[in-house]
């Protein structure tokens, strides 16, 4: 090693020994006289000193260093004068006998510290000098420990991790690939996995037990701060296993991993239905750490001659408890708020229950005070609290209210950082009607079964049939979703049919898993868990990229290397390809 010691680790035991330390100047203090240099390392930060007295060359070529530049020094370790009890190394200082520069640097384009003055693009730009801020390096390094648990805890549990390809093929269902075209097959593509999915249920008929994988997926889909183009899974599949083996185990991984990196033992998992999470927040992904459940009003308001009301297909609202003193101002902010885009809000009433006795709402011309207290007591609500309350269609109300009770939630600082309710929603419903190409799709995906009790509404009633599926929802972020498959060939292709395929495209599709299953085909079932997510999670970050070393823009870009890019003619050529845009 060039070193005999890092930047992080120096204590006051150390005073009077002799080190040798490499790292970058993080910041230069003179003091006139004396010069002070934070040294960084991956490790942590050290102070070395130079003073003019004791050795005025040394003092003086220091003064000529910068920022960034990369140096080796060795010196005496000494007890601090002025101690920082914000850095663990804040008690020592390294008297400086000797500097040697082992590299220069350019003038960084963003300060170097906790807070920088760069913003997001250029940081992305230059991602390697980002990383050398503390911030970022430790979100990789809790990352690198998670996978690292992760392991241990699947490896423990027999869990075996076996790799599967990259260079697959195109199916029609779900995201949209990225392909790949092929050089020895002209016209032919490769497309990316978005999942292992179908290799991992061959495995189990390849007579593995307990599969899992670290896995990288790729789906060509739109950007959001918990989406990019390529992400990672921890991927799972298990035969002969039920959906409460898959509940015990997995909330085992999450409580290993919470109280391994964050010292923390999380609540019971509760299980909810997809039904009831609808219902009750307006989300497949209820954030449980506040109530505000949503609560359903057409029993008491319509039919009292109030137009939106009566037209509405759901009138439902949220009590938000003592906030009866919200202004017309609030209010009306609170209304432009839902009715963007986004959340799609028609408008908004309001019902006060003030802290006098009396109760005033919006909607006063329609309703007597006796009618709004009705309300109220739907809500349970008290003297101060306030009824915000939307109407429109069921579907699109509840998706609306959802996302004004997560707003009143973060305004109220009811979404607490330092909390995790971890719950599984299950029976979700096995299809997805889509307007636009007037089909079914598969609401997880075509491999999963569909419960037992429901086999028989197959033929008749599509929209009611649940599934055998499940996702893992903590703080109102999907983490992991997964389900029981099919293992049985008929039901597999009775599936194809109900989502419009021939039996010619699903053979020419998925043949290889029909033609698997004519085998002993075990029954099996899994999980994929968001391992990005499940990071930002652990981190405190909203964004996934904060825990990605080299994450994509919101363009799906890497900037840094400046991809995608074109390619030239011959690339073209040698691939069979004929570009129909101008590069
Ligand atoms: P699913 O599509 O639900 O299931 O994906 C599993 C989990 O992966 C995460 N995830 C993403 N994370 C970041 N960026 C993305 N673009 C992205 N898309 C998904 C989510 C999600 O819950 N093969 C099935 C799993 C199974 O059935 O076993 C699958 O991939 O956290």
């Amino acid at each position: 090693m060039l070193r005999t010691s890092t930047c992080g680790e120096l204590r006051k035991d150390d005073c009077g020994k002799e080190v040798i330390l490499c790292g970058w100047i993080q910041r230069m203090r003179d003091l006139g006289g004396m010069t002070f240099i934070d040294l960084r390392d991956h490790y942590g930060i050290a102070q070395l000193a130079f003073s003019i007295e004791l050795n005025k060359e040394l003092y003086e070529k220091a003064k000529t260093f910068g920022r960034e530049y990369v140096i080796k020094v060795s010196g005496t370790v000494i007890e601090r004068s002025n101690k920082n009890p914000n850095i663990p190394t804040g008690e020592i200082e390294i008297i400086v006998n000797s500097l040697e520069l082992l590299n220069s640097s350019d003038n960084v384009p963003f300060t170097i510290e906790d807070e920088t003055d760069g913003g997001e693009e250029l940081r992305m730009k230059y991602r390697y000098l980002d990383i050398r801020r503390n911030i970022v390096r430790n979100n990789l390094i809790l990352r690198h420990r998670m996978a690292f648990e992760a392991r241990s805890f699947l490896n423990q549990l027999d869990f075996v991790e076996v790799e599967t390809p990259v260079l697959i093929k195109s199916t029609p269902e779900g995201a949209r690939d990225f392909l790949v075209p092929s050089r020895m097959n002209a016209g032919q593509f490769y497309a990316l996995p978005q999942s292992p999915q179908t290799f991992k249920q061959l495995l189990m008929i390849g007579g593995f037990d307990r599969y899992f994988q670290l896995v990288k997926c790729f789906r060509d889909e739109d950007f959001r701060a918990d989406r990019q183009p390529e992400f990672t899974q921890i991927d799972c599949e298990m035969s002969f296993i039920t959906k409460k083996d898959i509940f015990e185990i997995f909330e085992g991984l999450i409580r290993h991993l919470f109280i391994k990196l964050k010292g923390i033992k999380p609540d019971d998992f509760l299980v909810q239905s997809y039904h009831d999470a609808m219902k009750y927040y307006g989300t497949d992904k209820p954030d449980l750490r506040f109530g505000m459940r949503l609560v359903e009003l057409n029993d008491i308001v319509k039919g009292k001659g109030f137009r939106v009301f009566d037209d509405a297909e759901m009138v439902a609202g949220i009590k938000v408890e003592q906030c009866a003193a919200y202004t017309r101002k609030q209010i009306d902010e609170l209304t432009e708020w839902v009715k963007r885009p986004q959340i799609g809000g028609k408008g908004l009433v309001y019902v006060k229950i003030n802290t006098d006795g009396t109760i005033r709402s919006s909607i006063d011309k329609f309703y007597s005070e006796d009618e709004l207290r009705k309300c109220a007591d739907a809500f349970n609500a008290d003297e101060g609290d306030l009824l915000l309350i939307m109407a429109g269609d069921k579907a699109a109300t509840r998706k609306a209210l959802g996302e004004l009770r997560l707003e009143m939630g973060s305004r109220l600082e009811l979404r607490d950082p330092g909390k995790f309710k971890c719950l599984w929603i299950e029976d979700f419903p096995l299809l997805e009607w889509d307007e636009e190409t007037k089909r079914y799709y598969a609401m997880h995906h075509p491999f999963t079964s569909p419960l037992e009790e429901d086999i028989p509404k197959l033929g008749t009633d599509l929209a009611n049939v649940r599934a055998n599926a499940y996702d893992l929802v903590i703080n109102g972020v999907e983490i992991g979703g997964g389900s029981i498959r099919i293992h049985d060939k008929k039901m597999q292709e009775k599936m194809f049919e109900v989502l419009g395929m021939s039996k010619e495209e699903a053979y020419k599709q998925f043949g290889f898993l029909m033609e698997a299953f004519r085998y002993g085909a075990p029954p099996h079932g899994g999980i994929a868990l968001g391992f990005d997510r499940l990071v930002a999670l652990f981190a405190g970050t909203d964004s996934i990229r904060d825990v990605i070393a080299f994450p994509k823009n919101n363009a799906g870009r890497d900037i840094m290397i400046d991809s995608p890019a074109p390619i030239d003619e011959a690339q073209l050529k040698e691939l069979h390809l004929k570009l129909y845009v101008k590069k």
